[in-house]
């Protein structure tokens, strides 16, 4: 650490080479960029952009957050270098990082990305700080997972020229960036958005601004399945897991679970809820699991239970029984084996299938860029609107139905799903 720490006190923002900027065709030059916020998303998006060389300004709000996030990037180039990249490569890519605590060079960058905590009010000071001390052409993306694009831009004077700019976690790796644009932001912002995120190796992908985005949405309503699935007693822990990896996922909802966190799952189910409705109420489970402390990987035991020395997987957690049985006293109608449908692994991705095309309806994002932004972003070896074409669009509709028969709203099909299944059409274009 202190070799990074070194090499950016003797190396000024302005004095950092320049040939191994990226040259893609940007709608504007975008020479430098800066950084706010140098926490999870932050460190990884630095070593996205240096990874392409482009040297990036770090800002935090001191020098112990700083350091935090100089750390991360030291160990993400170190694990780079395990998987090929040349020490030398790395070192040069190092020396792109500039790091402050405080807005004196910001007047030197052309597009920022803030990545600071997800509170309107912290966005709001920065937007203003940005706002004051950026030129006025400098463009800025926030990586907001939830709030308003239109309502973040509307903190500065430059609206037209602040944009959604939503990548995965880790953002050096995972292939999507999504691009939202506000109410306000203007076609040219979007392009250089959009030519950004590419210059990053991304797939950047145009979504209209609604909550969670296009990818996150469609996530919330599959995730939220698994849980009522297990909660109904439809299929067990593992074989929820292994259906959603044979047919589409690298990996099963109820694992993924456990990595993100139960708590910070219930956080978004409730988000979701709230902003769309009894379509994403979220399965009574997942704030059981909460007040258990059940919150998976971080507390070594959520769906499954880890090894505490090795942290591995060690098998279904019995301690998920209680919880399960827990809920299902209060509420008997989870369990009630008369409204059970025979678990086939489809099921959890009914409601995602559904929403996809209420996106689609409501003109998220074109049609084309769906499917390969749920897998660039997700993994998925196959997209929702594929599987809804591999399924059968009737079949589909056939199974929505029933299950909304006997689950109730979060299958009502999609009136586009309908519209399809009734003008004939066998697959979606
Ligand atoms: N973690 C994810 O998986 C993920 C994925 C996509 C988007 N996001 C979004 O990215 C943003 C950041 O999330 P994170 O997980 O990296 O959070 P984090 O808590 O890891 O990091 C936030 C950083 O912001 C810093 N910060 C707070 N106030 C600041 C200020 N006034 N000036 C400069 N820095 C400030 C904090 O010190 C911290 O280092 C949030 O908006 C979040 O919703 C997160």
């Amino acid at each position: 650490m202190a070799v990074l720490e070194n090499h950016l006190i003797d190396l000024p923002f302005m004095e950092v080479k320049t040939e191994l900027f990226a040259s893609g065709p940007l709608t504007m030059q975008i020479n430098k960029v800066a950084v706010v916020g140098a926490g999870t998303m932050g460190s990884s998006i630095t070593v996205a952009f240096i990874s392409q060389g482009i040297p990036v300004l770090l800002k935090d709000v001191d020098q112990t957050q700083i350091d935090k996030g100089l750390a991360n990037i030291e160990r993400l180039l170190k694990s780079r270098v395990l998987k090929g990249l040349s020490q030398q490569d790395a070192d040069a890519q190092r020396l792109l990082v500039d790091a402050t605590t405080d807005y004196t060079r910001f007047s030197e960058v052309d597009f920022v990305i803030e990545a600071v905590s997800e509170n309107i009010d912290i966005k709001r000071q920065i937007f203003q700080s940005l706002d004051e001390h950026c030129n006025v052409d400098a463009i800025f993306g926030s990586n907001t997972s939830s709030l308003s694009i239109t309502q973040i831009g509307s903190f500065t004077r430059r609206a037209d020229k602040v944009v959604g700019m939503h990548f995965f976690n880790p953002a050096h790796l995972m292939k999507l960036v999504e691009v939202i644009p506000g109410l306000d932001t203007s076609a040219e912002t979007v392009a250089t958005a959009l030519e950004l995120g590419q210059t990053l190796g991304k797939l950047a992908v145009r979504v209209e601004e609604c909550a969670s985005f296009l990818v996150n949405r469609l996530l919330g309503r599959y995730m939220n399945e698994s849980l009522w699935c297990l909660l109904e007693g439809n299929a067990t822990i593992e074989e929820i897991d292994k259906a959603a990896c044979d047919l589409a996922m690298p990996i099963g909802p109820l694992a993924l679970r456990d990595m993100n966190g139960a708590d910070i799952g219930l956080a978004v189910a409730k988000f979701n809820f709230q902003e769309y409705g009894e379509r994403f109420r979220p399965a009574p489970i997942l704030e059981e699991m909460v007040t258990r402390k059940l919150l998976g990987q971080k507390t070594m035991g959520g769906f499954y239970a880890y090894d505490s020395e090795t942290r591995k997987r060690s098998g279904a957690n019995p301690e998920m029984s209680l919880a399960l049985d827990t809920v299902r006293k209060s509420s008997p109608g989870h369990a009630d084996a008369s409204k059970k449908i025979e678990f086939k692994g489809e099921r959890l991705f009914l409601p995602m299938i559904n929403e996809a095309f209420m996106s689609l309806q409501e003109r998220i994002c074109a049609p084309e860029d769906l499917d390969p932004a749920l897998c660039a972003g997700l993994g998925m070896r196959i997209g929702p609107l594929a599987l809804a074409g591999k399924i059968g669009l009737p079949e589909c509709l056939k199974m929505m139905e029933e299950h909304f028969e006997t689950y109730g709203e979060r299958f009502r099909p999609a009136p586009l799903l309908k519209r399809y299944v009734w003008g004939n059409r066998t697959s979606i274009s």
